[in-house]
Parts: C-alpha cells; sequence; structure tokens
C-alpha cells in the first residue's frame, strides 16, 4: 500500500513553471536563441545549470563558467521578480485540500523539487507546514532524471521507495520517480508524460481511492 506521496512543485503545486519559462525565454532572446513551448519540456524538472547548458546547446553558442553563472543569475533574478508578487491564491485547484487530506490521513509528505527557490516559494504559498520533508535544489547533487531527489525524499520520512507515489509535471521528473522504484502520477499529458503511470491534470482530480488502488 502507499504510505507516502512526494510532490514537485513547479507545475504540480503552483503555475510557477510559466514564470521560469518566460524568464528563459527572455535569456535565451539576448543571445539570439529561439526556444518554444515544446523546447521548455526539456527544461522543465531539471536544474538552473542543466537548463544553461541545455539552451546554449541548442544555439550552438559556447560560454565559459563565469559567464554562465552570470547568465544563470540574470535568469533568476527575473524569476524572483516574477514570483515576488505569488500568494496562496496561486495555488493550483484543489492542492491545498488534497494535502490537508493527506495530512489528516496519516500519510507521510515530503517535496521534491529542483529549484533552489523551493523554500521561498513554500513560505510564500503557506503551505511549508504540509511537508515533513524538504529536498530541493540546494541539496541534491544529480539533476532528474537522476533518482536522488526521490531516494533523499523517501529516505528522510522513513518510507520505502516502493510504497511512495510522486506526482510529477516533468519528463525528467516522472523518470527520476521511476528510477527510484516509486509510482508516479503525472501531472499533465499522458502524451508527452509516457512513463507515469497514468497522468491526471491536475491535483483536484486526486482522491484517496485512487491511492488506495495502487498496488505495491
Ligand atoms: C524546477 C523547474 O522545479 O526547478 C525548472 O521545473 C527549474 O524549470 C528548476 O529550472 C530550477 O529552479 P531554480 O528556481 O533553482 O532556478
Ligand atoms: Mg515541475
Amino acid at each position: 500500500m502507499i504510505k507516502a506521496c512526494i510532490f514537485d512543485m513547479d507545475g504540480v503545486l503552483v503555475s510557477t513553471e510559466k514564470y521560469h519559462f518566460e524568464a528563459w525565454q527572455r535569456l535565451a532572446a539576448t543571445l539570439d536563441i529561439v526556444i518554444d513551448e515544446k523546447f521548455n519540456e526539456n527544461l522543465k524538472g531539471v536544474s538552473r545549470a542543466v537548463c544553461i547548458d541545455l539552451i546554449l546547446k541548442h544555439g550552438g553558442i559556447h560560454k565559459t563558467e563565469e559567464e554562465k553563472q552570470q547568465l544563470a543569475a540574470q535568469k533568476n533574478e527575473w524569476f524572483l521578480e516574477s514570483i515576488s508578487h505569488i500568494s496562496p491564491q496561486d495555488l493550483f485547484s484543489g492542492v491545498y485540500e488534497f494535502l490537508t487530506l493527506l495530512q489528516e490521513k496519516g500519510y507521510k509528505t515530503a517535496l521534491g523539487s529542483a529549484s533552489k527557490n523551493a523554500p521561498l516559494l513554500l513560505e510564500k504559498l503557506q503551505i511549508t507546514q504540509f511537508f515533513e520533508a524538504v529536498i530541493d535544489g540546494n541539496i541534491i547533487e544529480k539533476a532528474k532524471p537522476n533518482p536522488e531527489v526521490f531516494l533523499r525524499g523517501a529516505a528522510a520520512i522513513g518510507v520505502e521507495p516502493q510504497y511512495c507515489v510522486v506526482f510529477e509535471d516533468a519528463i525528467s521528473g516522472v523518470q527520476a520517480a521511476r528510477a527510484a522504484g516509486m509510482y508516479c502520477i503525472g501531472i499533465g499529458s499522458a502524451e508527452i508524460l509516457t512513463q507515469a503511470n497514468f497522468c491526471i491534470s491536475s491535483l483536484s482530480e486526486m482522491k484517496l481511492e485512487m491511492l488506495e488502488k495502487l498496488k505495491t
């Protein structure tokens, strides 16, 4: 039976993926690189440093490590501007209710995000108290699709991987969850998140019975 739920943040709990995308597009434009929504699927779930490498490779441009760090800092500055007004009202519909239900029913919960801004966003959204462990981009060494983030999350809450279900909106995140030996419920299109066990369009569709039906 499922004992724990591990959540990605951007694109699962809150619609911050669009701000990441806007900031990356703006940064890419300064380098005369065009990125579209399709390309952005590769940027979802992976670390800031990896995103820079993917964009530069896409544009066929080489930068030094120092230049890459400057680009990352610029992107993050724009992203932080975008999220400056985020409040609990920006949570996706159904998120607060589902987290409350899990807490009431005694499920363990963890956050598994590639973002270094995860603690700040949890605070702004006022949902920090729902997570017994927060594993984020400040802690992990290997970006998704490496399973590190979810394995650390499971270890921190003391639940074996096969009893965990991960909620993910990114291809790399779904791959990471499956590589960790966990169930994965995709948030988004099953045509894109092909390795998820099944997909829903948002957490408002989640029912406890769906967790109870997953066989471990
Ligand atoms: C992930 C997002 O959650 O965090 C990525 O899906 C983002 O798009 C990554 O690049 C890193 O985030 P941050 O906030 O540390 O730049
Ligand atoms: Mg995400």
